[in-house]
């Protein structure tokens, strides 16, 4: 039986791998959070010393992208340093290490959908924490395999559809960036799929993207969030300036997702699909 530890087990992605536990018998997957501060290297080598695992799935972050700009130390801790500690204990530990980034290492400038040996310039904090997680990953161990992600979603934690579904229905009129473009993410789809290459045999390292198929803005996403979720509000489509935030966000995020298609042999659902199965459970939770 394969043991696997996944770190930052109670945030999004962690929450919906462990949902998805009792589908995968062969897989003992053992989850930590803050319990294994993944920044402290000793506890991280102790832990691994205790539990001999095979794969290594972080799933542990500094998520919160505005406030990354003041405090970039922690950012940087968490997202930049962290991840080669993990890199270098797996090695030690004759474990892999599958990791979590993101489209913020991009400047979103580009008009063609981002190929993972594209330039990386990450604009904010956040997306420079998360490039140097991604070097120093590669650094200690290039077979690692590092998944980039974007505009992730669940039915547990904090997201963009609990937002626009929480204060659509209190206001009933809401604005959102029409202007910045991308792919949505079910944390349940990427779940899955990580749970099946830790399945593989001797899964194939590297970068990959992932996130649902289409591509989408703000704006419509949010109008989708409301139809599906019967939420009768008026959503009108700004620009980024009109909306100021602290971090810059990429205007197109929109990724090339070939690679990972063809290197794991998986299908991708489409955004609006998995997007109602979440609602779905959100209503369930009423
Ligand atoms: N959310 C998005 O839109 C998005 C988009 C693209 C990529 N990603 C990436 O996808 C991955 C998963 O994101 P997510 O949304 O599931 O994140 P999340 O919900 O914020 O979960 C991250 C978990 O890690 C924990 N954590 C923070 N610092 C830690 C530390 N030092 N040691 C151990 N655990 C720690 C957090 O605890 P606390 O909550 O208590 O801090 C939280 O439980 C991350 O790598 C993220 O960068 C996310």
């Amino acid at each position: 039986m394969k043991q696997i530890l996944v770190t930052g087990g109670n945030g999004q992605l962690g929450s919906e791998i462990k949902k998805l536990a009792e589908k995968y018998p062969e897989l003992k997957l053992l989850f930590t959070d803050l319990d294994l501060d993944i920044t402290r290297q000793d506890d991280v080598k102790n832990w691994l010393e205790e539990h001999p695992v095979q794969y290594i799935i972080n799933c542990a972050a500094y998520t919160a992208v505005d406030k990354a700009e003041n405090d970039f130390d922690t950012a940087m801790h968490v997202n930049g340093m962290a991840p080669g500690i993990l890199a270098t204990e797996a090695i030690r530990h004759n474990a892999r290490l599958i990791h979590i980034s993101t489209d913020y290492v991009f400047d979103g400038t580009s008009s063609q959908p981002y190929l993972e040996s594209d330039c990386v310039n990450p604009r904010s904090k956040y997306g420079q924490s998360k490039l140097k997680g991604e070097q120093a990953i590669l650094e200690a161990d290039p077979s690692a395999i590092i998944i980039r992600t974007s505009w992730l979603y669940s039915s547990v934690g904090n997201n963009f559809v609990k937002t626009i579904r929480k204060y659509g229905s209190e206001r009933g009129q809401l604005r959102v960036v029409y202007d910045q473009t991308g792919g949505p993410t079910y944390a349940a789809d990427l779940a899955l799929v990580l749970l099946d290459i830790v399945s593989l045999p001797s899964p194939e390292g590297g970068i990959y993207h992932y996130a649902n198929e289409g591509v989408i803005s703000w704006y419509d996403f949010a109008q989708e969030i409301c139809r599906l979720s019967n939420i009768t509000c008026h959503i009108e489509p700004i620009r980024t300036g009109e909306y100021p935030l602290p971090a810059p966000r990429p205007g197109y995020s929109v990724f090339d997702k070939s690679k990972i298609k063809t290197t794991f042999g998986i299908t991708i659902p489409w955004w609006r699909d998995s997007l109602a199965r979440c609602i779905t459970i959100l209503n369930e939770q009423k």
